[in-house]
């Protein structure tokens, strides 16, 4: 067994040790959105401190903890804070949780940000189902020995956003009345938001949505064989689209203000997650 494989087995193994069921959709959500943690049933909460070689939360007022156990009639691990390759972390210690989340069991993964809009018909407050993606940077969280316990050396990516699970998240929205966008998401490093000069090279390059975390976390789900569902909340109009300048605070604003319609969209979404 490699190195990692041992550590990421240590994680697993002590999780599983406080619970007695086996989670089936793992779930990291972006801003503002950890809330739906609170609303799990049978709640049993593992602090990030306590798990073997877990990663740790470095970000003020982040929870640092995970929550398993009901929603929506379907077992869930849902992180209450995720980690960013802008805190410092290398993307294979981002991606650490995801991998721990397979070897728990897990084969669904629902994963959440917030995300300047770049395509200039969005707007603040719309929600984009993540069809595909785009990556510039060639760091890659798989870099390095494969880990052949969770998944091939070389993987298919054409699939990577699932398409059944698309049309689940479109049909749920359709029928809660929330319309939803559709759309690629663009990774970028941060911790800036990007130039005008840079959002204008992302849209020539077909992307719709700009943000700094989710590509590395669904590349290793998809690795290990993990059906991927992203959704991006356009908090704001990427750089050199409005006249205006970015700021945190608009982000926090603008999904704080969707955050019913999210939360009311992933509770549809997960209750109907097998079906399809
Ligand atoms: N750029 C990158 N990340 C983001 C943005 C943005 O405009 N908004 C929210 N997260």
């Amino acid at each position: 067994m490699s190195k990692r494989t041992e550590l990421l087995k240590g994680a697993a193994d002590y999780i599983a040790s406080k619970i007695d069921f086996t989670p089936e959709i793992g779930m990291i959500l972006g801003s503002g959105l950890g809330v739906l943690g609170e609303e799990v049933e049978n709640p049993v909460v593992v602090k990030y401190g306590d798990i073997p070689s877990f990663p740790q939360s470095t970000v003020e007022g982040h929870a640092g903890q995970m929550i398993l156990g009901d929603l929506e009639g379907k077992k869930v691990l849902v992180m209450q804070g995720r980690f960013h390759y802008y805190e410092g972390y290398s993307m294979d210690t981002v991606v650490f949780p995801v991998q721990v989340m397979r070897l728990l069991g897990i084969t669904s993964f629902l994963v959440t940000n917030a995300a300047g809009g770049v395509n200039k018909s969005f707007n603040p407050g719309d929600l984009m189902i993540i069809s595909d993606h785009v990556k510039l940077s060639m760091d890659n969280p798989l870099r390095g020995p494969n880990e052949g316990s969770l998944g091939p050396r070389f993987y298919d990516m054409s699939d990577g956003y699932s398409a059944r699970l698309r049309k689940l998240a479109q049909k749920a929205g359709a029928e809660l009345g929330i319309p939803l966008r559709e759309g690629v998401y663009a990774l970028m490093g941060g911790p800036n938001y990007e130039t005008p000069a840079e959002i204008r090279m992302l849209r020539t390059m077909g992307a719709d949505a700009v943000g700094m975390s989710t590509v590395p976390e669904v590349l290793a789900a998809v690795h290990a064989g993990m059906e991927v569902l992203g959704i991006s909340c356009v908090t704001n109009m990427a750089a050199g689209v409005l006249d205006q300048p970015l700021n945190h605070e608009e982000v926090i604003e603008t999904a704080a203000k969707v955050r019913r319609d999210f939360i009311a969209l992933v509770r549809k979404i997960v209750s109907r997650w097998e079906q399809v």
